[in-house]
């Protein structure tokens, strides 16, 4: 029918198979190549990568980050600039001469710290394709000791002091930075998710602070970091952990400006920043907290944007809510104030999550990035996965039953909620809500396992985590789940990007990805005629073959006759 072609004309692709192989797979008409991998130069003079031993100290600020992850690219002048996160490392890959695969001294660490946080790199597409302007002005490494300033209502509160900083103003370093946002103004925001796991005690018996262990901050660093850094040692600065978990502002125009963490945004595991206007020109990010168990937030700005105008404030002062889904389709957001929690206004944001479960937030499958449609007032959030349904969330926090949007008791595939705000307003307190999909396996189960009505065999996949909408309103779903191609996850194989019509629900795959890695990150050049999507821990040797070390990438995809991709 013409409705069906039309439906289907929204997708200028032929959908692709699953694969399980160790590259890259899109479309027939469409071609990819290695855009940039970790280890890879931005400026001139830099000691290349060894397949023996890695990235020298005096390079590892210099190089492109390691497992790339949200990104965003800015038209500054006549020049493209994207900013890109470095969420964390693979020590073994990393450290290849570590059998181990730890560091075994502070300038290991150092090189750790340095290949984990935000590159900010000029690119251009030339005769042989897209590459990085090594040595551009704007090229920058932001890392694990880079000076931020901390910003909003949080900063200064005693919680947020350290003896190396006694006013508690000024952190080193952004941790784990996860999905990304772009605020309308034109900076770069990146998102600090698992930072617990840097933190550890050389003090066996050292007893954690309250609050901690809601944010699973524990006695043992994943990469050993508190063994070699005091900074990261809680047993000698136990409000270190406080200055992280939150929204860092970086303006990628400006190389030499400082990074701002915006506490009015909250601390909890960040996964991305999603803005949007509300109808009277307030700010609102919507936000998700990656873990089992834990909320979906919106900040809302007491100012107003106006374009042209001073920003510098608007993501310093307003009010954070937190979601509650009714099992009716209907919803609110809550504001965490004083009056309803009973913490301070600083407690609230320091300590968001005890905050949420005081006013009976409704526990999520695990909130991954939220994206909002540009061509129509609603916002998506991927919920990966839950598989352990009975069990509370970290200490201190909540019972996580199957309710509202979390609705299928051993969640192992994830589904994408949607809301509509009331009145179409992003600023409104109330809202309805819909899954847009519940992904399963209509292959292997002929109940909910099997997923919602847009999902076929031909589509499927599980563990929707990166999400964004393309300038035409077409959303594009990126996947970090089990690629095992087995048992439950038969016939869905290898992690991919599929892109989604709201109006219709119609799904279809576009892009696989190798082997053992996530799909994550996604951004268009200014002329959408190029897309740029990451490619995070592989585990074969992508992209450079046989007996190369595994090299997170970002990639460019482009038509082959160069015609808008999305
Ligand atoms: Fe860094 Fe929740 O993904
Ligand atoms: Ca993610
Ligand atoms: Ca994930
Ligand atoms: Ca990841």
């Amino acid at each position: 029918s013409a409705r069906a072609q039309e439906a289907a004309s929204r997708f200028a692709f032929t959908p692709i198979a699953a694969q399980t192989d160790a590259t890259v797979h899109v479309p027939e008409g469409y071609s990819w190549q290695p855009l940039v991998k970790w280890g890879d130069p931005l400026f001139s003079g830099v000691d290349p990568l060894s397949q023996e031993t890695g990235i020298s100290l005096e390079a590892s600020d210099k190089v492109f980050g390691e497992n790339t992850d949200g990104m965003e690219l800015f038209v500054v002048g006549n020049r493209q600039l994207i900013a890109v996160n470095h969420e964390y490392v693979n020590t073994k890959v990393n450290l290849p001469h570590r059998a181990d695969g730890m560091p075994a001294n502070a300038d290991e660490v150092r090189i750790l710290q340095n290949m984990q946080g935000v590159t900010v790199m000029e690119v251009a597409e030339g005769p042989d394709g897209w590459a990085v302007v090594i040595d551009s002005p704007y090229n920058r490494r932001i890392h694990h000791n880079t000076p931020m300033r901390i910003s909003g209502p949080a900063a200064g509160h005693d919680l947020m002091k350290t003896e190396a900083d006694p006013e508690g103003v000024l952190a080193l370093g952004t941790l784990n930075n996860c999905g990304s946002g772009k605020t309308p103004w034109g900076t770069y925001l990146t998102c600090e998710e698992n930072f617990n796991g840097y933190f550890g005690s050389t003090d066996a018996s050292f007893e954690r602070p309250e609050g901690f262990a809601r944010y699973g901050i524990g006695l043992e660093g994943r990469y050993r970091y508190e063994q070699f850094d005091p900074r990261f040692d809680i047993s000698m600065n136990p409000n270190e952990p406080n200055r992280h978990g939150w929204v860092v502002e970086i303006d990628p125009a400006d190389p030499g400006s400082t990074p701002v963490k915006r506490t009015a945004l909250g601390r909890f595991k960040h996964e991305n920043a999603a803005c949007a206007l509300a109808r009277d020109g307030r700010v609102v990010v919507y936000m998700g907290d990656d873990e089992r168990g834990e909320f979906m937030y919106k900040f809302v700005s007491s100012g107003i944007y106006v374009p042209g105008g001073d920003t510098s404030g608007l993501l310093d002062d307003g009010q954070l809510y937190v979601a509650r889904f009714n099992d009716d389709g209907t919803g609110e957001w809550v504001a965490l104030t004083p009056e309803a929690t009973g913490m301070s206004a600083e407690e609230i944001l320091i300590f968001s999550r005890t905050a949420g479960s005081r006013v009976n937030a409704t526990t999520m499958d695990r909130p991954e990035w939220v994206a909002v449609n540009p061509v129509a007032v609603e916002g998506y959030c991927c919920l990966t996965n839950n598989t352990r349904r009975g069990v509370r969330a970290n200490a201190g926090g909540d019972w996580t039953p199957a309710s509202g949007p979390n609705p299928r008791a051993e969640n192992g595939y994830g589904q994408i909620v949607r809301w509509y705000p009331e009145a179409d307003d992003h600023a409104a307190s109330g809202f309805t809500w819909d899954l847009y999909v519940m992904a399963g396996n209509p292959a292997v189960h002929s109940d909910a396992y099997a997923g919602s009505e847009n999902i076929n065999e031909g589509n499927m996949f599980n563990s929707p985590d990166g999400m964004m909408f393309d300038s035409t309103g077409l959303v594009w779903i990126q996947t970090d789940g089990d690629d095992s191609n087995e048992g439950d996850f038969a016939g869905q194989g290898n992690n991919q990007m599929l892109a989604g019509d709201p109006a219709t629900g119609r799904i279809e795959r576009f892009l696989t990805g190798p082997s053992g890695s996530e799909v994550t990150g996604l951004t268009w050049s200014a002329d959408r005629r190029t897309m740029f999507v990451g490619i995070q821990h592989p585990d074969a040797p992508f992209p450079d073959g046989d007996g190369a070390l595994p090299r997170s990438t970002v990639v460019a995809v482009k038509r082959d006759d160069n015609a808008l991709v999305g």
